[in-house]
């Protein structure tokens, strides 16, 4: 059985066949309406979402299976104190696969190691994401055809930002890509990220807090909303918010085929003006989630088409 805490539990041919199995998905979505029938989705969200767990949702009763959960932890019996390995123990019993997201670090692979069901990690506090990740990829590859030799700029709260050291995580077995991580000083990639990921796969990357000066180099711009829950502070919060705001000014600094993504919600970050621009992928790539997730549960049910 597998889980899915951290990008890196799938294998650099494992994450392609998803991406070529959503691919197919998102031509031909009638093709898989059934193959999950009888099956039954646990979302166990202990966090805010509207994305992944309604994405996780479309994507079960897309593959004609069921799902069930809860949508906060107020919601379930954790208010009363009950542990996240005694809730995956339950839900095991219940469901055939669980998404789970937890405002901790670790809660997911915690909940993975008391299950008997499959566990995908909805991401768990400020450290991973990967099935933004995969979502990610998944828009990359089919809006730009390939997912190496890429100058991929990312902007915002690179300390905090889960999708972000998912993305790089996953981004780095690829050949020919390069970094430009565009933070405030307070929010810069943590220091694992740098060393255990980036230098250790001697993968090119520059630190700036410059996003203009930037903007000419990129094949994709990453912007992330700064992560307000995470804050131990309201004071750094609110000078921080605002420091990167993607405007029609700075779009016209950019390529013509280069990729604005947001793994959303966007609050001040990207200007609303920027949605009219073609190279503004955000929204579709909200909607590749889908296929994304329909693909990873195929995969982790072993159902295929018959
Ligand atoms: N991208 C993302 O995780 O969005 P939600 O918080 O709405 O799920």
């Amino acid at each position: 059985m597998k889980h899915l805490i951290s990008p890196l539990d799938l294998s650099v041919e494992e994450t392609e066949e998803i991406l070529t199995l959503a691919e197919d998905i998102a031509r031909d979505p009638k093709k898989y309406s059934h193959v999950c029938q009888g099956k039954k989705l646990a979302t166990l969200f202990y966090e805010p979402s509207t994305r992944t767990r309604l994405s996780f949702e479309a994507a079960m009763l897309n593959l004609g299976g069921s799902v069930l959960g809860f949508a906060s932890g107020d919601n379930s019996s954790a208010s009363k104190g009950e542990s996240v390995a005694d809730t995956i123990r339950v839900v095991s019993g219940y469901a055939d696969i669980a998404a789970m997201r937890h405002p901790k670090e670790g809660a997911a692979l915690v909940a993975s190691l008391n299950s008997s069901i499959p566990v995908i990690n909805a991401g768990d506090g400020g450290h991973q994401h990967p099935t933004q990740t995969l979502t990610d990829l998944l828009t990359i590859h089919s809006l730009k055809g390939r997912l190496d030799h890429l100058t991929i700029g990312l902007c915002g709260d690179l300390k905090f930002g889960r999708t972000v050291h998912s993305l790089i995580s996953a981004l780095v077995r690829y050949p020919d890509i390069r970094f430009v991580l565009i933070s405030p000083e307070e929010l810069r990639i943590p220091a694992y990220i740098r060393k255990e990921v980036l230098q250790q796969n001697q993968v090119e990357f520059i630190e700036t807090e410059d996003l203009e000066e930037a903007m000419p180099e990129l094949d994709i711009l990453y912007m992330t909303r700064v992560q307000k829950e995470r804050f131990f502070n309201e004071e750094d919060y609110i000078r921080l918010k605002d420091k990167y705001i993607l405007d029609t000014a700075k779009m016209k600094l950019a390529k013509e085929d280069m990729l604005v993504l947001h793994p959303l919600p966007r609050v001040n970050e990207i200007s609303v003006e920027v949605d009219k621009d073609p190279r503004a992928a955000y929204f579709k790539q909200a909607q590749f989630g889908v296929y994304a997730r329909m693909a990873l549960i195929m995969k982790f049910l072993e159902v295929e088409v018959c």
